[in-house]
């Protein structure tokens, strides 16, 4: 089973953040950028929520706010689901889908060592039984006889 280890292996270790006290506007400027879904909202070292498309989209324009005038700190998600490194896809999905988020934090020794998003474990998922599928063929059309 493929683990988050092996997923930020392959996709990196790099972790966007922003600080709660950023205004919405800035937060939106970093995920166009770097064409991402969600941001990690840090302060003083610390993971205080996750800021996503999702909470721009359901707590700025329907709550009569507008993103420059909104500090982060107010639409942010302050509950996050933490994963380690040990962690499978499937552990991920099942979370993600639990707790209907998107993306999941990575900590190892307190520290915050990458993000898995909901298309890194489909595609790792998927990989992974193209493998199973594969074995399975050969074994059926007796290429392992
Ligand atoms: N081909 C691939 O390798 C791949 C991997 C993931 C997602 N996608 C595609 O991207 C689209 C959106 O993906 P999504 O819904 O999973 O979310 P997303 O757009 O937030 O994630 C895209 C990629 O950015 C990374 N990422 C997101 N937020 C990050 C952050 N704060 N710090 C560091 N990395 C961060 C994710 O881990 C993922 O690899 C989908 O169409 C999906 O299929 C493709």
């Amino acid at each position: 089973m493929t683990t988050v280890r092996q997923i930020l292996e392959e996709k990196g270790h790099q972790v966007w953040t922003i600080g709660p006290d950023e205004t919405v506007y800035k937060a939106l400027m970093i995920l166009a950028e770097k064409d991402i879904g969600a941001l990690v909202v840090v302060e003083n070292d610390q993971v205080v929520g996750i800021v996503s498309e999702r909470d721009y989209a359901r707590k700025v324009v329907l709550k009569g706010k507008t993103s420059l005038d909104t500090p982060v700190k107010d639409i942010m998600t302050p509950q996050v689901y933490f994963i380690n490194p040990d962690c499978t896809a499937e552990e991920c999905m099942a979370l993600m889908t639990e707790k209907r988020v998107r993306h999941l934090p990575v900590m190892e020794n307190n520290k915050l060592v990458g993000v898995i998003s909901i298309g890194d474990v489909v595609k790792s998922i998927i990989s992974s039984q193209k493998i199973t599928i594969e074995h399975l063929q050969n074994y059926i059309m007796g290429k392992y006889q």
